[in-house]
């Protein structure tokens, strides 16, 4: 699930929370999955992949993920990113264009406080998406973090990004094909409306 903390009042966010409400309401499952799409400009690639909305606090989008990954390097060459959502049971794609940052220490530290304490080992224990020689060894090596580490305080590797839209699209598809698309682009602090053909 997502958490929505003193939600954005424009219509954007207003639209994606009543979405989101119809989706819980058809009971879709991975509901806070997001693809999140880089660019690294040092090796010039694109590269996509899912992470779990947490929260949207006002108008930031926010996940949590480890600062030495592979993404975490594409953000810092290239801060662009694009975000998507699809929620299968009432088939809407949400494409969304923002600036991404990390979020502060002080929230990570809280939100890792909280978290139970096999999540923290896991986040502690993994060097993201490095080569390791067995898949043993991963659950050697979160084991060892389980038993050895500090698991309420946060490791300066890991915390959260934020990213605030100021492009939104979205896509609703309906069985006579004739999909319904809403595009909302911020420019110059407001929202412009617009429909594009399907
Ligand atoms: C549904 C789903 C949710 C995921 N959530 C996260 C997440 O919140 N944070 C994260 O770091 N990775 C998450 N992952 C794993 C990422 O997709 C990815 O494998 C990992 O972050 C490494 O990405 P990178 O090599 O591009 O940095 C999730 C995967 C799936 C399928």
């Amino acid at each position: 699930m997502i958490k929505f903390n003193n939600l954005n009042q424009s219509i954007p966010y207003q639209l994606l929370k009543n979405k989101y409400d119809e989706a819980v309401d058809a009971g879709q499952k991975g509901i806070e999955a997001i693809s999140i799409s880089s660019y690294n400009k040092e090796i010039d690639e694109v590269d996509s992949r899912y992470v779990n909305l947490k929260f949207i606090n006002n108008d930031e989008f926010i996940f949590f993920s480890n600062y030495k990954s592979p993404k975490a390097i594409a953000f810092n060459s290239h801060n662009q990113i694009a975000a998507l959502i699809y929620w299968s049971s009432i088939n809407i794609q949400i494409r969304m264009k923002a600036k991404i940052k990390k979020t502060s220490n002080e929230f990570n530290q809280k939100y890792f406080f909280d978290r139970s304490k096999e999540k923290n080992a896991l986040a502690i224990s993994s060097n993201q998406s490095k080569e390791i020689d067995s898949y043993n060894q991963v659950k050697d090596n979160y084991n060892k973090s389980l038993k050895n580490d500090d698991l309420k305080k946060c490791p300066e590797y890991w915390g959260g990004y934020s990213f605030t839209p100021y492009y939104f699209e979205f896509w609703e598809g309906h069985e006579s094909r004739i999909n319904k698309r809403e595009v909302f682009e911020k420019i110059d602090g407001v929202w412009k409306q617009s429909i594009l053909q399907p």
